[in-house]
C-alpha cells in the first residue's frame, strides 16, 4: 500500500502520508490504514473462489477496528473471533451472526453464551477446540434453551514451514482435536443429543503461510473426517495466507482461494467452504509511522530510537518478526549507512534490526506491512499510551481513533 512520489515520498491511498498525518491531527506513533486496499484484497480473494459456495470470515484478531471489520463486511466478508469482546465488535460492525464463527482454546462462559444468544439462532459455528469442550457447550446451551451450532476444529498433525511460534496444526500445538481423539469427540456429540448440532469441521495449520502445500494437507484431513459425516454445512480450512515482508512470498492469496475450492469441491459438492484469513487482508495495507527521539553512539554501534517499539508492534520482540523501515520522506537507498532501530522499551528484544537509513538518520520512519497483528497486540508496559490509528477510507475521507493515552493509564493505575 506504500507507494512512493517522483520525490521519494511516501504516499498512502496515492496521496502524501505526510498531509494524511496532518489531515488526522495525529502525533507519532500513529498507525495508518488504507481501507481501500483492503477491501479490494478481500473482493480479489472472493472472486478467486469462482462458483465454489464460500465464506471468507476474516480473523479479526488481526485488527479488530470498527472501521476495518465494516470495511471487510462491506466487501463480502463474515468473520472468525476469538472471544465474546471481538464477536460484540463484528455484531456490532454489521457482521450477521450467520457469517460468524468462535474459535479458540478456553472459551470463557460469556464467550460461550454470546455465540449462542446471537441473533436468532446463534452463530454460523462455534468452532470446538476439545472433547472436554463439547460437554461446557452443551451445558450452557441448554441452560439458555438454545442449541449450540458447532464445528469440530481438528488438530490435523501438520507441521506447517513458518515460524514455530505460529505453528498451530502440529502434534505439540495446544489447538485442536488430536485427530486419534475423533472418535471420542463424536461420542461426546451423540450424548449431548439435542443439545448441539454439528454443522462443521475445520482446522487452521498456522499463519504467515509462504506455499499452498500444508495448507492442503490440513484441508485433506478436513474432509477425510467431513465426509464420514452427511449433511455437515460447512467445512473450514482455516486461515494463514503468508504476505510478503520484503523477503518473497510467491503465493498470493488468490492461490490459497482456488487450490481449496478444487479440493472442497471434488470431496464435497455444494458444501459452504470457509477460510479465516487475517494477516493477507490487513497486514499489508497498514504502516506504522514513527519519529527519532534520540541516535546514539556505542561502541562500534550507531543505535536509532524511535518514539514506537514494541508495545506498539509486538512481533519483532515476540517472535524475531522483521518489518521494513524506511524514510518517511525519501525513497531507500540499500548502501546508505546503516542503523539499529530500536524502541525506547525496558526490554533487550524491543529491537527492529538493521537498516540502511543514511546519515544523518531521518526524523520519520515508515515501518512496513504492519496493519495485521500490531495494534491488535499493543500494551501499556513502561507505562506507555496506545499508539493513534488514521484509517484513509475508500471514499479518501480520513478519520482517526486516539484510544487509552498514557495519561487514562496513569488515572487508571492510580485508581486501584
Ligand atoms: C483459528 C484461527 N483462524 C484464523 C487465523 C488467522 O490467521 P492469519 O492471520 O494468518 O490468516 C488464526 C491466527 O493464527 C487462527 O488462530
Amino acid at each position: 500500500m506504500l507507494s512512493r512520489d517522483s520525490h521519494g515520498r511516501a504516499l498512502v491511498a496515492g496521496r502524501l502520508l505526510t498531509d494524511i498525518l496532518v489531515e488526522a491531527g495525529a502525533e507519532t506513533p500513529a498507525y495508518v490504514y488504507d481501507l481501500g486496499a483492503m477491501a479490494r484484497e478481500a473482493r480479489e480473494l472472493i472472486l478467486a473462489f469462482g462458483d465454489q459456495p464460500q465464506l471468507v470470515a476474516y480473523a479479526v484478531k488481526a485488527n479488530s477496528a470498527g472501521a476495518v471489520i465494516r470495511t471487510l463486511g462491506a466487501a463480502g466478508c463474515g468473520a472468525e473471533v476469538g472471544s465474546g469482546a471481538e464477536l460484540e465488535l463484528a455484531l456490532r460492525a454489521g457482521i450477521e451472526p450467520a457469517r460468524l464463527l468462535l474459535s479458540g482454546m478456553g472459551k470463557s462462559a460469556l464467550s460461550i453464551d454470546a455465540a449462542l444468544m446471537a441473533g436468532d439462532r446463534g452463530i454460523l459455528a462455534i468452532q470446538v477446540d476439545s472433547v472436554d469442550e463439547l460437554a461446557r457447550i452443551a451445558n450452557r446451551a441448554r441452560t439458555l434453551g438454545r442449541p449450540g451450532r458447532v464445528a469440530l476444529r481438528l488438530n490435523p498433525g501438520v507441521m506447517a514451514e513458518t515460524h514455530e511460534a505460529i505453528a498451530t496444526g502440529h502434534d505439540d500445538a495446544k489447538f485442536g482435536i488430536a485427530m486419534r481423539d475423533l472418535d471420542a469427540a463424536f461420542e461426546a456429540l451423540d450424548r449431548e443429543g439435542a443439545a448441539l448440532q454439528l454443522v462443521g469441521i475445520g482446522g487452521h495449520v498456522g499463519s504467515q503461510l509462504v506455499r499452498t502445500d500444508d495448507y492442503l494437507e490440513g484441508a485433506r484431513a478436513v474432509l477425510g473426517v467431513a465426509v464420514t459425516r452427511p449433511g455437515l454445512e460447512l467445512v473450514d480450512f482455516g486461515g494463514g495466507f503468508g504476505i510478503d515482508y520484503g523477503d518473497g512470498c510467491a503465493v498470493r492469496p488468490a492461490d490459497f482461494a482456488r487450490a481449496a475450492s478444487k479440493l472442497a469441491r471434488e470431496a464435497l459438492p455444494g458444501v459452504t467452504l470457509v477460510v479465516e484469513p487475517g494477516r493477507s487482508l490487513v497486514g499489508p495495507h497498514g504502516i506504522l509511522v514513527a519519529s527519532q527521539v534520540a541516535t546514539k553512539q556505542s561502541g562500534a554501534r550507531r543505535w536509532l530510537v524511535l518514539d514506537t517499539g514494541m508495545t506498539d508492534l509486538l512481533r519483532p520482540a515476540l517472535y524475531g518478526a522483521r518489518h521494513r523501515i524506511e524514510a518517511l520522506l525519501a525513497a531507500p537507498e540499500p548502501n546508505a549507512l546503516s542503523w539499529r532501530v530500536v524502541g525506547p522499551v525496558c526490554e533487550s528484544t524491543d529491537d527492529f534490526g538493521e537498516f540502511a537509513l543514511g546519515e544523518p538518520p531521518p526524523r520519520q520512519v515508515v515501518i512496513r506491512d504492519a496493519g495485521a497483528y500490531g495494534y491488535t497486540m499493543a500494551s501499556h508496559y513502561n507505562g506507555r499510551g496506545y499508539p493513534t490509528e488514521v484509517f484513509v477510507h475508500e471514499d479518501g475521507r480520513v478519520t482517526t481513533s486516539r484510544a487509552n493515552s498514557a495519561t487514562s493509564w496513569v488515572d487508571a493505575r492510580s485508581a486501584t
